[in-house]
């Protein structure tokens, strides 16, 4: 570990360590702890059934109440729960604050995933009315957990965590990457980022910088990052959500550095949001982010928000939501620059080496089948056999439909019994694609069942349709690279 500031000294780190770990404060023991009723409310933000299970006070029972339930807890009793932590050195290093005759949590101390803990602030609906500190440091709320899911968990050498803040992501890499690297701008998240490594006994690299300044000329295999992509007029007040980068350009700014910070097949993978703009098509204006790149690209946009709704979030975010001068500044930003929606999303990007890099941009609003990460490795991986092959190869190659395709159909009662209105290919599992298809398509799909190469599949359609099988040939192509894209047919391996 670099010689970074933590929250407490090392001594008190280990301490610390010590106490959690034997009062079991972790999310399998606190789930034994308290059953699954008390465990269920807690997700929901109803802690009565967890209160009544830590009458008792134990250290357990203490750390739960302080910093799952959000208690004031008397003093005697939070000590005991800390030691061989003191009060003193808790309440110095903000763990802690007194509040009435006792002591209540100062920061967000979460149990997070098996055995781990993260160190953040507090959000704003625990302390309401306490303004958010400037450079706040985000706990693990949706954005945070979809970048975890989506990054591709593949073994690597280097790995980095772009604006790592309470060094969630860093745990994560940590587990498939040799050496961590992580940058902040803000000194206060790399203390808090510092102190999560420590405290989990992991040992990353950190630096301070502006983006990828800290790392200027250096190349990773694995880049993440959720930055502070919210839209705006460029204001900054408070750092975990603005960039101080005038509407989307952070998207755009990262795209830009990527070819700069990948070792050859290296992936690197950020959030963003991206405006839409009246008249333009908001796909190809996020595409042009990774023009002249020489990177695959594959951005799947996960939701769209109207501007008020989008405003409103943000501005809730930080508890400020009925500053109706911070809402009409910024939504007049919107209307000036005709920005009529705002969209999120994952960037996916793959240093291929290829002179001619896909670039893919497009919805992917449906909810998809876990583990989002290897989903999408296997989505480049299907690029390169698509390159690889050539259109030539594509109907050498014989193909199976998706395991559990499903066939959707909607027809409309006529004068000569059903008439078939639509056909539409559904995948019950990963990434749950669904696609319209016309008949020849679903003759092609539904024969393809791993035997006969493409090219003598077409023949016998070609045959049996009455058409030029060059022609069919010609026309299939492209959908069946469609197709093979979208895992919706798998090629067979001979
Ligand atoms: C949305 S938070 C993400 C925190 C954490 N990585 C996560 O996934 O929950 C964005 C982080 O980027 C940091 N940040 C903001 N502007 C930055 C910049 N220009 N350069 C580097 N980091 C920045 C913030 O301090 C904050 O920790």
């Amino acid at each position: 570990m670099d010689e970074h500031d933590m929250l407490l000294s090392p001594a008190g780190v280990e301490a610390l360590r010590t106490a959690l770990s034997r009062a079991a404060y972790t999310s399998n023991g606190i789930a034994d702890r308290l059953g699954p009723q008390a465990t269920g409310g807690i997700a929901r933000n109803d802690f009565r059934a967890a209160l009544r299970a830590t009458a008792d006070r134990d250290p357990l029972a203490t750390l739960i109440r302080v910093f799952i339930c959000d208690q004031t807890e008397p003093e005697a009793a939070v000590a005991a729960a800390l030691a061989p932590l003191t009060v003193a050195e808790a309440l110095a290093g903000g763990l802690v604050e007194r509040h009435g005759d006792g002591l209540r949590a100062g920061v967000d101390l979460e149990p997070y995933a098996d055995d781990w803990w993260v160190l953040a602030d507090l959000p704003v609906s625990s302390r309401p009315g306490r303004p958010l500190h400037a450079e706040h440091v985000l706990g693990i709320g949706g954005a945070t957990q979809t970048l975890i899911g989506a990054a591709v968990r593949r073994p690597v050498e280097t790995a980095l965590d772009l604006g790592t803040g309470s060094g969630v992501q860093a745990l994560h890499l940590a587990t498939h990457a040799r050496r961590v690297t992580a940058t902040d701008v803000s000194e206060r998240a790399l203390r808090f980022a510092a102190t999560t490594a420590a405290l989990n006994g992991q040992d990353w690299e950190l630096l301070r910088g502006d983006l990828v300044a800290p790392v200027a000329g250096r190349r990773f295999d694995l880049v993440v990052s959720n930055p502070p992509f919210v839209v705006g007029p460029g204001t900054t007040t408070h750092v975990y959500r603005d960039s101080g980068r005038v509407g989307d350009a952070i998207g755009a700014e990262l795209a830009a550095a990527a070819p700069g910070l990948l070792t050859e097949g290296g992936t690197m993978q950020y959030l963003a949001n991206w405006v839409h703009v009246t008249g333009e098509d908001w796909g190809e204006r996020v595409a042009g982010w990774f023009a002249g790149t020489g990177l695959d690209a594959w951005v799947i946009q996960r939701e769209v928000a109207d501007p008020m709704a989008y405003v409103n979030l943000w501005l809730t975010d930080v508890g400020e939501a009925t500053d109706p001068h911070r809402a009409a500044a910024w939504l007049d930003w919107f209307d000036a620059h005709k920005v009529e929606a705002v969209g999120f999303g994952i960037v996916s990007l793959h240093r291929g080496g290829h002179a001619d890099p896909v670039v893919r941009v497009e919805d992917l609003r449906q909810r998809v089948e876990p583990p989002m990460g290897e989903r999408i490795a296997a989505w480049f991986d299907r690029q390169d056999w698509l390159r690889a092959r050539g259109a030539d190869g594509l109907l050498d190659a014989r193909y199976r439909a998706a395991e559990g395709l499903q066939l959707r159909q909607e027809a409309t009662m006529g004068d000569e019994g059903w008439a078939v209105d639509r056909q539409v290919l559904a995948m019950p599992h990963g990434l749950r694609w669904t696609e319209e298809i016309d008949p020849l398509v679903l003759a092609l799909v539904g024969g393809a069942d791993g035997r006969l190469p493409l090219r003598d599949q077409l023949a016998l359609l070609a045959a049996a349709h009455d058409v030029a099988p060059e022609e069919l040939a010609e026309a299939a192509g492209p959908i069946v690279a469609h197709l093979v894209e979208r895992g919706i047919v798998e090629p067979v391996s001979d």
